[in-house]
């Protein structure tokens, strides 16, 4: 029998995310287990902040591998051996394909840094700053085919000031991340996430 809620989490880059959901599981506000950190770059810091929090990684480099499908499929061999129920993309910097996003659909998460649908992909708080919209924000939401396409769990705004530079900006932002998708995960963990295609609504109270 399985014990916990088992969460694995991929990430390539700095993992803010990645520790905001392992302190969330430590302090215990998320009610399941990080058993697994994912990643794509054997250097990455996220991959030092797991080592130091005793999770297991599972490091690949996508590179040696001709096709992505088969990259994927070695990393949902592992998922599955290991009863992932929550895949929560934290930073991941690789779109996936078919394989992990068919085999995870509705259990597979991102957290993006917009007000989705502006400005999905690359550089997306820059891409706010720039355009010089007032309000921003950060998005969690189900994995797809797409680039930051999926269903809609969650969203907070940041409001942009005229006192504001790109990077009092991006500290706003990584702020409302910090408490945001942690959240996020633990009505996961709760079993509080209802989908009803892109309607996905969220039973606080039982
Ligand atoms: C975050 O801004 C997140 O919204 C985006 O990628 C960034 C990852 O940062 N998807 P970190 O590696 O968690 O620090």
């Amino acid at each position: 029998m399985k014990s916990s809620y088992k969460i694995a989490i991929f990430a390539s880059g700095g993992g803010s995310n990645f520790q905001n959901i392992v302190d969330a599981v430590l302090d215990g506000s998320i009610r399941g287990e990080v058993a697994l950190l994912v990643s794509n770059k054997q250097d990455a810091p996220v991959v030092e902040r797991a080592r130091k929090a005793g999770i297991d990684c599972f490091v690949l480099n996508p590179k040696e591998y001709s096709e992505r499908s088969q990259y994927e499929l070695e990393i949902a061999a592992e998922l599955e051996r290991r009863e992932i129920d929550l895949v929560v993309l934290a930073g991941y910097m690789l779109l996936l394909t078919p394989v992990m996003v068919d085999r995870y659909a509705g259990k597979m998460i991102n957290i993006h840094p917009s007000l989705l649908p502006s400005f999905p992909g690359m550089h997306a708080i820059e891409q706010a700053y720039n355009y010089g919209v007032k309000l921003t924000g950060v998005t969690v939401h189900f994995v797809d085919g797409g680039m930051d396409s999926g269903a809609v769990i969650a969203q907070e705004a940041v409001s942009i000031d005229d006192e504001d530079t790109l990077s009092s900006l991006e500290a706003k932002v990584r702020d409302v991340e910090k408490t945001l998708y942690p959240k996020v995960v633990s009505w996961f963990a709760d079993g509080l996430v209802e989908v009803d295609g892109r309607k996905i609504t969220i039973n606080h109270i039982k």
